[in-house]
């Protein structure tokens, strides 16, 4: 991680101005790596370094990574005039940090969405040439057959000059009596799976994303609810093998 002043590294989590950090410095209430620091200039590591203010440690790593579980109703932007949006549902501050949602998922589709304010794993997390594995479950009308499958595998039309590259699709225990399945892409049109499936006259209920690479949508968070991913959780989510 590239080095940053000290001042500006504090003063971007929206705790302190940089005048406060100034003061606190000069009381010796600023650390770094158990040292007092009084010049507030001083160019430290914001990942490595572990930097403490009045005894307290501060997390300075400016990317932060949210996993959150989307409700139906909610749009996937970082602000909307109108509308509540999944950077609304996140703790108040992380909206000032930067974050956005890496992806979209519909107003109606539910499940995992990854807030970010990392531009660049953002970008490598989207782009179709990475692969990384998108695992959703839709709850159809009509229960999936062989001929369904094979369309999904083979790379589908859906009109509008748009042909999917190969998709897995599998059965899924019913859903509230509903048959339902799990399928998994690696791209993201707009309106994909909807209209993949309306392409083999199946219409999805209800669509939730489960999965993003190999992370997992957590099962404790409810509807709205949110947390950081994990050390693991951040290295498995570019990897697609
Ligand atoms: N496909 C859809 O049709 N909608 C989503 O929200 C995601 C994938």
């Amino acid at each position: 991680m590239e080095q940053t002043r000290l001042d500006k590294a504090i003063s971007a989590l929206g705790e302190h101005s940089r005048r406060d950090i100034r003061k606190l410095a000069f009381r010796g209430l600023i650390t770094v790596n158990g040292k007092a620091v009084k010049s507030p200039e001083k160019k430290i590591d914001p990942v490595r370094d572990e930097v403490c203010v009045s005894g307290r440690r501060l997390n300075l790593n400016p990317y932060i990574y949210i996993m959150l579980n989307k409700p139906a109703g909610i749009v996937s932007a970082t602000r909307d005039p109108s509308e509540k949006t999944v950077v609304d549902l996140t703790p108040r501050g992380l909206y000032r940090r930067g974050i956005f949602p890496a992806g979209r998922l519909d107003k109606d589709t539910t499940g995992f969405i990854l807030l970010t304010n990392d531009g660049e794993l953002a970008h490598r997390m989207l782009s179709p040439k990475n692969h990384v594995p998108k695992t959703y479950i839709a709850v159809l009308d009509t229960p999936i057959d062989q001929e369904a499958v094979e369309a999904f595998a083979s790379g589908m039309d859906i009109g509008g000059g748009e042909v999917c590259k190969p998709a897995l699709l599998a059965e899924e225990p019913d859903w509230e009596r509903q048959p339902a399945a799990r399928v998994v892409l690696r791209e993201g049109m707009y309106h994909q799976i909807k209209r993949m499936f309306a392409k083999t006259g199946r219409e999805v209920l209800a669509l939730r994303r489960i999965g993003i690479g190999r992370v997992w949508l957590d099962p404790a968070l409810g509807p709205g609810g949110c947390r950081e991913l994990t050390a693991e959780e951040l290295e498995l989510l570019v990897t697609t093998e």
